[in-house]
């Protein structure tokens, strides 16, 4: 049985105050939950100190939103996989549709960036996802496997199972509207069968999450269809009782 891993993404949002206000309620509410989801937050780097602080008390783990692939060197303003390793983040999100339109993130960088993130023990949570205009010419699928070859290309099976991949359908990210519970699990499915195809059996413990509007209303029928495991949360993550109910969902 694969578990359910349920993410948040704050994208650009929150200063350390504000990060105070959010984990008071949080905290409390996570404090007498025990639940078998693994949960994480993926923060902005200068709220990873004050999250983890407040998160000591959880079982919630703390990730961040993008990383450079070099170890170190002249690459100002990025941050390195050994730097997040060093300051005990777990999780990284990369490849975001977001990093992919507004900053130049390509197929061959979130492969460099993914395996660096492998070499450092970090937990990647890789994003494909097809635009509107894909999903209206009928392309999703041969969209997104070529996302996911060239991001898993040069990985062993054994690093291939421990990436977990966000199926983000771009046209549901901020927009208010999600994938039906039908055409999310479908793509999960079929990314599933392509990541049985290159690494074998390894498929079946792979996480794929669904992320696009996940909200407390809708997160339970979205993960628990058979091939959804879990899901990336951007704006319903930024309020704590929405997001204790995200993660709580009914299984
Ligand atoms: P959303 O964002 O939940 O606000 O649609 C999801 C994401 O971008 O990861």
């Amino acid at each position: 049985m694969r578990k359910k891993v349920i993410a948040g993404n704050w994208k650009m949002n929150k200063t350390p105050v504000e990060v105070i206000t959010f984990m008071r309620s949080f905290v409390e509410l996570m404090k007498n939950k025990k639940t078998e989801n693994e949960i994480v937050l993926c923060v902005p780097y200068i709220d990873v100190i004050i999250t983890q602080q407040f998160l000591e008390e959880t079982n919630v783990k703390v990730g961040v939103q993008n990383v450079h692939f070099a170890e170190s060197g002249a690459y100002t303003g990025e941050i390195s996989p050994r730097m997040l390793d060093g300051i005990g983040v777990e999780y990284v999100i990369i490849g975001h549709s977001e990093r992919r339109q507004y900053f130049n993130e390509t197929d061959e960088s979130v492969n460099k960036k993914l395996k660096a993130a492998l070499a450092h023990n970090l937990k990647p949570i890789v994003c494909v996802g097809e635009s509107l205009d894909q999903r209206t010419a009928g392309v999703t699928k041969e969209f997104v496997t070529s996302q996911v070859r060239k991001a898993f290309e040069g990985l062993s099976a054994e690093d291939a199972e421990k990436t977990i991949i966000a199926y983000e359908p771009i046209w549901a990210i901020g927009t208010g509207k999600t994938a039906s519970k039908e055409d999310a699990n479908e793509v999960c499915k079929w990314i599933r069968g392509e990541i049985n195809t290159l690494f074998g059996n390894v498929s079946e413990n792979i996480i794929i999450q669904y992320g696009g509007s996940v909200k407390a209303a809708n997160a339970a029928e979205l993960f628990n269809m058979p091939d959804i495991d879990g899901g990336l949360v951007g704006g319903a993550s930024l309020d704590p009782e929405e997001f204790f109910k995200i993660v709580n969902f009914d299984a």
